[in-house]
């Protein structure tokens, strides 16, 4: 059977652990954005960091994805929250939900991972993204404080990583 490991990433923890699954997999690990034709692949690793509720690059890459019933198809998302968290993994899966074709979430196998954020590293955009979401988030009322919200207000302008390595076997 012949894969392809693809990801979407700004800082790199997703492309962490795709470049670790594929020197496990022996497939070839890919940015999403020189994905090319996938026609010619039975099995689609995807794995995407989460920014804002989306994963990057999942729903033009997975959306144009012709006869995706035929194949198997793993999509890991990588976000600071505690992906152990069942409101959290079902908040991204609601996300997930709106991003791809109808049926594919259900098809795919699906994998929640952590990566991590460094404040010094972000850009503009998501430094003033952040800033506006932190300051939103720290007056939401306790029961409004989900794991997601949580993890944002504990590592706020910090540098943390969470990216854990033994997990991609989950994705094998
Ligand atoms: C602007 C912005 C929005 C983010 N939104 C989310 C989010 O909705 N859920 C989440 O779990 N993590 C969120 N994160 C955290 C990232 O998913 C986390 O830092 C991830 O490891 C980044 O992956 P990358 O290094 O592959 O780009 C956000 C980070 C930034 C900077």
């Amino acid at each position: 059977m012949n894969g392809i490991i693809l990801y979407g990433t700004c800082y790199g923890s997703a492309k962490q652990y795709a470049d670790e699954l594929s020197r496990r997999s022996g497939l070839l690990s890919v940015s999403y954005e020189d994905a090319g034709d996938l026609s010619a692949y039975d099995r689609i690793v995807y794995i995407g960091s989460l920014y804002a509720g989306g994963v990057l690059g999942m729903a033009v890459t997975l959306g144009k994805l012709a006869d995706w019933q035929s194949k198997q198809i793993v999509i890991a998302t990588v976000g600071l929250a505690d992906n152990e968290n069942e409101e959290n993994t079902q908040n991204i899966r609601k996300g997930m939900q709106r991003q791809l074709p109808a049926g594919m979430m259900e098809h795919a196998k699906l994998v929640h991972l952590r990566g991590g954020i460094d404040y010094s590293r972000l850009n503009m955009k998501h430094k003033v993204m952040m800033g506006l979401l932190y300051r939103k988030a720290k007056n939401l009322p306790p029961e409004k404080k989900t794991a997601e919200v949580r993890a944002m207000i504990d590592t706020y302008n910090q540098g943390v990583d969470f990216v854990d390595l033994s997990r991609v076997d989950e994705l094998l």
